[in-house]
């Protein structure tokens, strides 16, 4: 059987007023049925683009201009938007949208939220079938069913998550894509949702796409691992692997300054800044950062190298010439 989901050479750009972004530029990746993939990178590399793009979700004045997504061996780039909303979009594949606890409707219950979620997509759901479903799917993320009625002012920030992915889950996808799902929330709470879905993934086997800035928060979770820099996907394979054994600089760097302490507001940080997605540098993206930077890497694009089956990285470093 193919894997679940397969995007080769993906590229999605911005057409912003201001030049070209090119926010996902030429992403390959793979992810099999009940697999968990991690996609890690600093803020602004491209990682909500890419998750919007599977779903076909670009908000413009982005667009995807080139490459496939193949989910269970059919292209979502080319097909009719119907049959992808009829077929595809939530029921096969959903996503926890980045900051959506906040997203919330403050004025109607939770209950009516997640129905109506269901409803939309299910034409022949009556609204009372909706809200029983809605009360089990609560009861699936672990908050009381008898508060379908509760205003979202009413729960915490972890319950609110909770919320938001019960909806996420309400179709039951093959692979949902998870956008840093944890940040906002304390450390404590933020424990409890990864267990949370890594629970749900289990016992649904379901494949999930996680994405963060967090390191030490994935390596929780992933069985594959992606790093992402100025749009590219720069060092792929098994997370035990590359945890273990980073090959590529930035990933190196990344590894490394994981702060032992954490609090909610402090992230990763390597010297220098990531390069404006317009007007990228010219070879590897990660020359005017990288400690170990040849003439080549100012001139030429590495390409991306397999290792070992399964293991790539784009280095001029590892490549034999
Ligand atoms: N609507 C837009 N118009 C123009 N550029 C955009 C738009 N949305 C995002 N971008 C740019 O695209 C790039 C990728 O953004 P994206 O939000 O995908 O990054 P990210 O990795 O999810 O960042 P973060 O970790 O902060 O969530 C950034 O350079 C961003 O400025
Ligand atoms: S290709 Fe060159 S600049 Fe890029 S990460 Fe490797 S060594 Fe550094
Ligand atoms: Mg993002």
């Amino acid at each position: 059987m193919p894997p679940l989901l397969v995007v080769q050479n993906l590229r999605v750009y911005y057409y912003s007023l201001r030049g070209i972004v090119k926010a996902v530029d030429g992403v390959s990746i793979e992810v099999d049925r009940g697999e968990t993939l991690a996609l890690a990178g600093e803020s602004g590399c491209g990682k909500s683009t890419l998750g919007f793009a599977l779903l076909r979700l670009v908000p413009p004045p982005g667009r995807i201009v080139g490459g496939r997504i193949l989910f269970d061996g059919t292209d979502l780039v080319t097909l009719p938007e119907d049959v992808l909303r009829r077929e595809y979009r939530w029921k096969r594949i959903s996503m926890i949208f980045q900051g959506a606890m906040n997203a919330l409707n403050p004025v109607r219950t939770i209950g009516d939220q997640i129905a109506e979620a269901i409803m939309i997509h299910e034409k022949n759901v009556t609204k009372r079938e909706a809200l029983e479903r809605a009360a089990e799917l609560l009861k699936m993320v672990g908050i009381d069913p008898k508060r379908v009625k509760s205003y979202p002012h009413e729960l915490s920030g972890g319950m609110k998550q909770r919320v938001v992915i019960a909806m996420a889950l309400a179709l039951n996808p093959d692979l949902v894509i998870a956008d840093e799902p944890t940040t906002a929330l304390d450390v404590v709470v933020q424990a409890q949702i990864m267990n949370l879905l890594k629970t749900l993934k289990k016992e649904r086997n379901m494949a999930m796409i996680m994405i963060s800035h967090d390191l030490a928060l994935l390596a929780e979770i992933a069985d594959k691992i992606a790093v992402m820099y100025a749009g590219k996907i720069v060092e792929y394979g098994p997370s035990d692997v590359v945890y273990e054994n980073p090959m590529h600089p930035y990933t190196q760097l990344l590894l490394r300054s994981i702060p032992r302490l954490r609090g909610p507001k402090e992230l990763v940080w390597i010297p220098g800044q990531p390069p404006d997605l317009r007007t990228p540098p010219p070879g590897c993206r990660f020359h005017p950062r990288c400690p170990f930077a040849m003439d080549v890497c100012r001139r030429e694009e590495p390409p991306m190298i397999e290792i070992e089956p399964n293991r790539y990285v784009a280095c001029w470093m590892y490549a034999k010439r």
